[in-house]
């Protein structure tokens, strides 16, 4: 398989965005210089807006959701908008309040799990933490965001010795008690006096100037490209930021479109999406509603706008893994490096249906990009995404599609070089049609 060099180059810029965004409070940060780097202008929710056709914009919910877009030329009813949504968070190990405490002369760090990640993987990896620290200040308090760049904690395996069945039956772990991570060995009395002043000394501060924060555990280990060509991308995060980077990529792209152009990027979807700025909340209501507000389309004029919008819900799709074909819907095997998945569900835990398939099936052609159709097995309980929820929510036309993964909420997953340039490209293609 050959790798052309603009595929390569964004499958690398791929992984410099996640090793940058080790949670979704850095992942929107990230996002955020991206858009202030291309013209975008940072609006405030608490000010009025006055948007002009052709402006670029983004706005920033609860520090790990945001909405971009770019105003079209046509801001009246007739066209509509064209839409993408992601989702910035992935499953995984967060910290608790009060998350340190002795053992054994040790210190460990009690987690709770977020989402449904595959445990077993969090096991004999170089941990960290990633996160946001809300620290006094003269007016109440700021939020600092909290990168620690050395491995700092560990989940150490059992010995084969002590758990002789765990390659026949796999390795379980009891979220209370086998979970804690071990932080180091000391003789101080108090874990938690001891972790706020680790925390604070990253930060330059004084432990008492600490008041609360969100910390993610991440995989300390970088991004790579791998396989015989290096066709393949291996990441912690692949879902879903390969898909808000691909949107991302794609808006800023967009020069004076003609329809308004916009990328919505959600936090809490891997815990159902019911949040203040989760995908079902009101973030993608409100700015819709405000940017006809802004360009002063009456209620019915707003209404016929959504109905000529379009929405492609853009979440990590499976990839066939040749190691276990039974898990599959035989004349459904999406394979990675073979372009888009179109995900269909008729349970409507994926929002496509036939003619939005269809309109999809012809952006692809439009940009010359191959696509794929999956089912899940029928006998299998299939995963959800924000598709169904926006379609509800907005009454928009909407299609779920993704790029074909392997080991979906692995702390490692991999997907293809090719897969994220041919999403750009026919992301790039929606904003224009
Ligand atoms: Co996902």
């Amino acid at each position: 398989m050959i790798i052309d060099p603009a595929s390569r180059q964004h499958a690398l810029d791929l992984i410099n965005f996640i090793d940058a965004s080790p949670s979704p409070w850095q992942a929107v940060e990230s996002m955020s210089e991206h858009l202030l780097g291309n013209g975008f202008e940072l609006l405030s929710e608490s000010d009025q807006w006055k948007l002009e056709p052709g402006h670029r914009y983004f706005t920033v919910r609860g520090g790990s959701s945001l909405i971009a877009f770019v105003q079209g030329q046509d801001t009246t009813k007739n066209r509509g908008l064209r839409i993408v949504g992601a989702h910035t968070d992935s499953p995984g190990l967060r910290l608790k309040p009060k998350a340190a405490f002795n053992s054994d002369s040790m210190i460990r760090i009690g987690v709770e799990v977020y989402g449904s990640p595959i445990l077993a993987t969090f096991t004999d990896r170089d941990l960290s933490l990633a996160g946001r620290v809300n620290i006094r200040s003269v007016t109440g308090f700021d939020t600092k965001l909290l990168k620690i760049e050395s491995p700092l904690l560990r989940l150490p395996n059992l010995a084969i010795h002590m758990n002789r069945e765990v390659n026949e039956k796999g390795l379980k772990l009891n979220r209370q008690i086998e979970l804690p991570l071990i932080l180091g060995a000391t003789e101080e009395h108090d874990a938690n006096t001891y972790f706020l002043s680790l925390i604070a000394n990253h930060l330059n501060i004084e432990p008492k100037e600490i008041i609360t924060f969100d910390l993610n555990v991440y995989d300390t280990q970088k991004g790579i490209l791998w396989g015989a060509n290096e066709e393949y991308v291996a990441n912690s995060q692949l879902d879903n930021l390969a898909s808000c980077h691909a949107a991302l990529n794609a808006l800023v792209a967009c020069e004076n479109p003609d329809s308004t152009c916009l990328c919505a990027f959600f936090d809490h979807e891997e815990v159902g999406s019911d949040s203040a700025l989760g995908a079902n909340g009101s973030f993608l209501t409100d700015i819709i509603q405000r940017i006809g507000i802004s360009n002063k389309l009456d209620e019915q004029s707003r209404l016929c706008s959504l109905s000529r919008s379009f929405f492609i819900s853009a979440d990590m799709a499976h990839a066939y893994n040749p190691n276990f074909p039974s898990a599959y819907e035989p004349c459904h095997h999406a394979l990675i490096n073979n372009g888009p998945v179109i995900k269909t569900n008729v349970n409507q835990r994926y929002s496509t249906s036939s003619d939005t398939a269809a309109h999809f099936i012809q952006l692809c052609e439009i940009s010359d990009v191959p696509f794929q159709q999956y089912a899940h097995r029928s006998d299998l309980g299939c995963g959800s995404t924000i598709g169904p929820i926006i379609a509800a929510r907005l009454g928009v036309p909407s299609v779920d599609v993704g790029s074909a993964m392997w080991a979906m909420h692995s702390l490692r997953e991999s997907a293809g070089v090719l897969d994220h340039s041919f999403m750009i490209k026919v992301m790039k293609t929606h904003f224009t049609q």
